[in-house]
């Protein structure tokens, strides 16, 4: 069946990734691009190759998740390497970050110093909208907020904080074993037909932040965001551990 699935007209271009609908209405093709951004769209450029390395890299990972008991929205490889198919989702807009050392928004937020380590998973939401600056929202302001925040009711919630927290000790546990120390990440989920929420989006050195473990060498996004240079690096470096790992 999965055979006969084919991409049909582009349906959404976002800031990095492109989606297309497919014959079938429970799938869509959602293909990585080499497009970047930051700071909410204030610095824009294009990586060669980034769009191939994170939908590997994306693909993996949601297999490894898949495999440890996290329902996610990837079905199989798509019609070039930088798409895969997925399952259609009802996008729940809050991003979901998780942290285990404190740097980014949350040392500029709270003035503290980069470096604070958390015991367990420290999970925050955002409110995904572009035009109110994506805010920080706390579990209150989401129950309260159910037409905008999609979020039906507590047991709802308790699962994405659950998933996401043990999405943070999977993957934690995943790239130590290739070197890398995770820093922090963020991840996005969806609602399918049946009801169940799934992780949707993608989990890439585009949405996290990957350390060397060895060397402290920073092998994510922040190479772009603080122009440390040779930013392909970063994403080939962990497409090519990512992938010698199995
Ligand atoms: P932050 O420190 O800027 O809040 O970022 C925390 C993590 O979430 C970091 O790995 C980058 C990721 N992230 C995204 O993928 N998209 C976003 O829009 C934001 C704000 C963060």
């Amino acid at each position: 069946m999965l055979e006969q699935i084919t991409r049909q007209n582009l349906i959404h271009a976002g800031k990095a990734n492109n989606v297309y609908a497919t014959n079938s209405p429970d799938y869509l093709e959602l293909e990585a691009s080499d497009r970047i951004s930051a700071g909410n769209g204030a610095k824009t450029d294009v990586v060669t190759n980034k769009g191939v390395a994170n939908n590997q890299i994306s693909s993996a990972t949601f297999k490894f998740l898949e495999e440890n008991g996290i329902p996610t929205h990837y079905v199989c490889e798509g019609s070039n390497k930088s798409s895969k198919i997925v399952k259609a989702a009802e996008m729940i807009p809050l991003e979901v970050i998780c942290r285990f050392v404190a740097t980014g928004s949350f040392c500029k937020r709270y003035e503290c110093e980069d470096g604070l380590e958390f015991d367990e998973p420290f999970v925050e939401f955002t409110f995904k909208s572009d035009s109110a600056g994506d805010p920080p929202i706390d579990r209150k302001t989401i129950l309260a907020l159910p037409e905008k925040t999609l979020i039906e009711d507590e047991r709802e919630l308790n699962l994405i904080e659950y998933y996401t927290a043990r999405i943070g000790i999977l993957l934690s546990e995943f790239y130590e074993r290739l070197g890398v120390k995770l820093i922090d990440f963020k991840v996005e989920f969806g609602r399918i037909s049946s009801g169940q929420i799934i992780l949707c989006d993608e989990i890439s050195p585009d949405t996290c932040r990957l350390v060397d473990i060895k060397t402290g060498e920073k092998l994510d996004k922040d190479r772009f965001r603080e122009d440390l240079g040779d930013v392909s690096k970063g994403y080939e470096e962990i497409l090519k551990r990512v992938t010698s790992n199995g």
